[in-house]
């Protein structure tokens, strides 16, 4: 199937979820016809003419591959979209035409110079709701209070974004390619000896990226670092080189994100940590095979707790029985995070903790609050799998401290700590079969 066939497959599917999301909204007793999906706004930093960095909105994005602010799509179900497209005239910013692009012609495409411009194109729009950040627009839109971004109608739209079409799947897979170019270059210039910094740098040329077209702030983590789940900077020379490595960077195509983590050690780090490393990415490779239709995603993240607790006892950091770590609950204090989420039009996709089209939450079990995905995995669904194992002092002092602390070999885990931790994370389609990896065959792991 050619890449429009796709896209007119996947406005199909868009189509059905409208119309059930319209469905299920007008049993709530709110009656629409269609829905305005808006881009966005543009907006500043605090008393400054500077302009914050622009994401289109999701669910905007879902219908129309098109990036820039006050873009509209006015969606009624059975009918073709009507993209109005925003471009100015302007000499600020580059408003020339874009070339022309597959999904232009399975939509009906009008151009507009300014967001006022909006009606004179659409029409009445009485009885269309507002999906989009600005309130503000919707007014202008004369789209009255109660059908902007209604919650009965946004909740059955935020759970379709769950079920991935196959050109949302194939976005993904271009995706895929650059931030495997971009984790190759970043290793080597570890093992070569560079900065945090240098391996940054590198790995956004090698992935053919700009810093804001990155879908999160990339982890580039030597040593101790990677123990901070979210490490924000990027360190200079006086940081290198590193002993231990871990990447988690992504990219995005067309808005959808891929988001993957590798954890590299030099031949001098501790041998534990060596073996850490070979010990998660195994077990990585056996919680990818469990995302298979019908299963809950707790279930993933209950058996990375066992496996973790067998990881932490064969390597000696604790000096009980894997059984005993894990019923004891000593793993919550090596891996503090859920073991993935949900991946799509954002990196930690909609959704996760949704109990139905219809909303309501399924919150996650009080011992594991962190879990950002309670959700039963069906065919369609993209995930990420990325089980570690932290030595992060903040977590340890309290353990340390406490009733369990005969349970870990101390002396072990002082060694292990300016190591920082191991992540490896892949991502995953739920198949109605085998699940299909997206990242691992273009990303080796150690
Ligand atoms: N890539 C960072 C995270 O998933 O939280
Ligand atoms: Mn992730």
């Amino acid at each position: 199937m050619s890449h429009g066939e796709h896209y007119r497959d996947h406005l199909q599917i868009l189509d059905r979820y409208l119309t059930e999301a319209i469905e299920h909204a007008g049993r709530q007793g709110l009656k629409m016809d269609g829905v305005l999906f808006h881009s966005g706004r543009l907006a500043t930093y605090h008393r400054d003419d500077e302009l914050i960095v622009f994401r289109p909105t999701p669910h905007f994005r879902r219908w129309v591959p098109l990036d820039g602010p006050e873009h509209a799509v006015l969606a009624r179900p059975g009918r073709t979209p009507l993209v109005v497209r925003l471009r100015p005239t302007d000499y600020w910013y580059d408003s020339s035409p874009q070339p022309v692009s597959y999904w232009e012609e399975a939509v009906e495409l009008v151009e507009v110079g300014t967001f006022d411009e909006l009606l004179g194109v659409t029409g009445s729009l009485d009885h269309i709701a507002y999906a989009g950040s600005s309130p503000a627009a919707a007014a202008q839109a004369g789209i009255p209070e109660e059908l902007v971004e209604p919650e009965a109608l946004m909740a059955p739209l935020d759970w379709y974004r769950a079920y991935k079409t196959e050109h949302e799947v194939g976005a993904l897979r271009v995706a895929a390619k650059s931030v495997a170019a971009g984790h190759l270059r970043a290793r080597e210039v570890f093992e070569a000896g560079g900065s945090e910094r240098e391996a940054h740098w590198a790995y956004l040329e090698a992935a053919d990226l700009l810093e804001h077209e990155l879908p999160y702030g990339s982890i580039v983590a030597y040593d101790h670092k990677a123990a901070i789940l979210h490490y924000q900077h990027k360190r200079g020379a006086e940081a290198a080189p590193g002993k231990t490595f871990l990447l988690d960077a992504g990219g995005a195509h067309e808005g959808y994100a891929i988001d993957v983590t590798r954890t590299w050690a030099r031949e001098d780090a501790h041998p534990a940590f060596g073996q850490l490393i070979e010990g998660v990415d195994a077990m990585e490779r056996e919680l990818v095979a469990m995302v298979t239709s019908g299963r809950p995603y707790l279930e993933i993240h209950v058996e990375t707790h066992r496996g973790t607790a067998r990881l932490l006892a064969e390597t000696g950091v604790v000096k009980i029985g894997a059984e005993e770590a894990f019923d004891r609950g000593i793993t919550r204090t090596f891996l503090p995070h859920g073991v993935g989420h949900q991946l799509g039009l954002q990196v930690h996709d909609v959704g996760g903790h949704q109990a139905g089209p219809g909303g309501g939450t399924v919150a996650p079990p009080a011992d594991y609050p962190f879990l950002r995905n309670t959700r039963i995995l069906e065919p369609g669904q993209v995930v990420t799998i990325e089980p570690g194992i932290y030595f992060t002092p903040t977590l340890l002092d309290p353990l340390r401290a406490g009733d369990d602390a005969d349970a870990v070999d101390w002396d072990l885990v002082d060694q292990l700590i300016p190591l920082g931790g191991v992540r490896i994370e892949d991502n995953i389609v739920c198949r109605d079969g085998e699940p299909e990896d997206l990242t691992r065959h273009l990303i080796p792991g150690p």
